[in-house]
């Protein structure tokens, strides 16, 4: 546990070097106590969502908007973690660079922080926990992704979305798995994952296919596949290979593939028969397509939460004049290919409260912010997100997801 806790600490902190508050926020417990060592004068205090997004303000104004961390250091302390970081700003009268040796200390609750404290004194946090630095082990910054330039590079191009897409993969890989665990012949096949963004199905296809198979991730956007990469290695997967590929002119070899997976592009990209109909190039015969879309009829907040769910209803209206709830198509798209008999399942979760994925409403506002301000004002929107973001941090609210429909079967032969 405690190690994933240190992988949230290395997350987080890439997050906050995003300066996407969201991305952050997906860390902190809605009751998150947060202490921080450099919004002074003196130490400060912010409690809750609202109180978090408050210190992030107060924080670019006080550097400028140019605040970043380099860690140096993370250590494991159970429920606790600490970084040892450099911290580097500008500063606000001077316009001069600062760096700041700096640590903070984060105790985790169900993969979130519920109490965060910032040192500019490094050893103060291990005073404060009562254990002294030479009883832990220090665990170093991932070189791949902690800090580097490119690394900033390519998340400043669009951290909601890498973050959503990784969170969501992670959520939905389980119903993944089930899925896969009835495809008989994975050990050693060529897998193909279409779309696969900065996560996708990579992971689970990388065990399925095993160390003697192969996986081949393809998307149009470079810079999720570099997120998508910088996961593998820091996984230590490496069976899988990505390619930008643009699946409606792709240049993969035709009838090279044991499966090919797609999930949430049809309904985007709203192409479904010629989707499929790429797909069917890729595949040998016999080979397995496997189609995953939403159908965003349980898509809930329980109890209700008035705004969360209208920005629902208006993401679900965008969706529709796009490639609408493609889910409950999908046995119609397979069998038109000549799939005669699609296997069909359909998944929803319950999300606890608290959990980062309730949230998706919101990061699907700024993905579709374009189309929303179609139908509401600059000014409606900025309340819709308000009261939406107070309605999640409110203690107790659960909920359920859209409902995952897969749909998949084996071309014939
Ligand atoms: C909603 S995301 C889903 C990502 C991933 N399949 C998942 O489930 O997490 C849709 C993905 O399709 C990719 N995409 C859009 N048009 C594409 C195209 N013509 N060829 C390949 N990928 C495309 C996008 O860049 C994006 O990563």
């Amino acid at each position: 546990m405690s190690e994933e806790n240190i992988e949230l600490h290395r997350r987080w902190n890439e997050a906050f070097n995003t300066r996407d508050v969201d991305a952050c926020l997906a860390y902190c417990d809605p009751e998150i106590e947060l202490h921080s060592a450099v919004t002074g004068p003196g130490p400060a205090e912010y409690h809750g969502h609202s109180g978090v997004r408050r210190w992030h303000r107060e924080i670019a104004e006080a550097f400028g908007g140019e605040i970043r961390l380099e860690p140096e250091a993370f250590f494991d302390c159970g429920e606790h973690t600490i970084s040892y970081h450099v911290l580097h700003g500008r500063g606000q009268q001077s316009g001069a660079d600062v760096t700041t040796r700096a640590a903070h200390l984060c105790r985790w609750r169900n993969g979130r922080i519920v109490y965060f404290q910032g040192y500019l004194q490094r050893e103060d946090a291990f005073r404060d926990l009562g254990v002294s630095i030479d009883e832990l082990e220090e665990v170093a910054p991932r070189g791949d992704t902690a800090g580097t330039s490119d690394e900033k590079y390519l998340l400043a191009d669009q951290p909601s979305e890498l973050e959503r897409l990784q969170l969501q993969s992670r959520v939905w890989e389980p119903s993944g798995r089930e899925l896969l665990s009835k495809i008989d012949g994975g050990s050693g096949a060529r897998a193909l994952d279409v779309g696969c963004g900065a996560l996708g199905w990579l992971r689970i296809l990388a065990e399925w296919v095993g160390p003697s198979g192969q996986v081949v991730g393809t998307d149009i956007d470079e810079s999720l596949l570099d997120a998508a990469r910088s996961f593998l290695e820091g996984e230590g997967i490496s069976n899988a290979e990505l390619l930008v590929d643009d699946l409606f002119d792709s240049k993969l070899d035709p009838q090279s593939f044991d499966l090919v997976h797609a999930r949430y592009v049809i309904a985007p990209l709203g192409r479904g028969p010629e989707q499929v109909a790429s797909h069917q190039r890729l595949l040998r015969p016999g080979g397995s397509l496997v189609l995953e879309e939403w159908d965003l009829g349980s898509w809930h907040f329980n109890p209700p939460a008035p705004a969360a769910e209208r920005l629902i209803r208006l993401l679900s209206d965008i969706f529709a004049a796009l490639g609408g709830e493609a889910g409950r198509v999908l046995p119609e798209l397979l069998r038109d290919i000549g799939i005669e008999q699609p296997d069909i399942n359909a998944h929803v979760i319950a999300l606890e409260p608290g959990h980062p994925y309730l949230r998706l409403p919101l990061q699907f506002s700024v993905a579709l912010e374009s189309r929303l301000l179609e139908r509401l004002s600059d000014d409606e929107l900025a309340s819709l997100r308000d009261e939406a973001e107070r309605e999640l941090a409110e203690p107790g609210r659960w909920g359920t997801t859209f409902t995952l429909i897969q749909g998949w079967g084996p071309l014939p032969l």
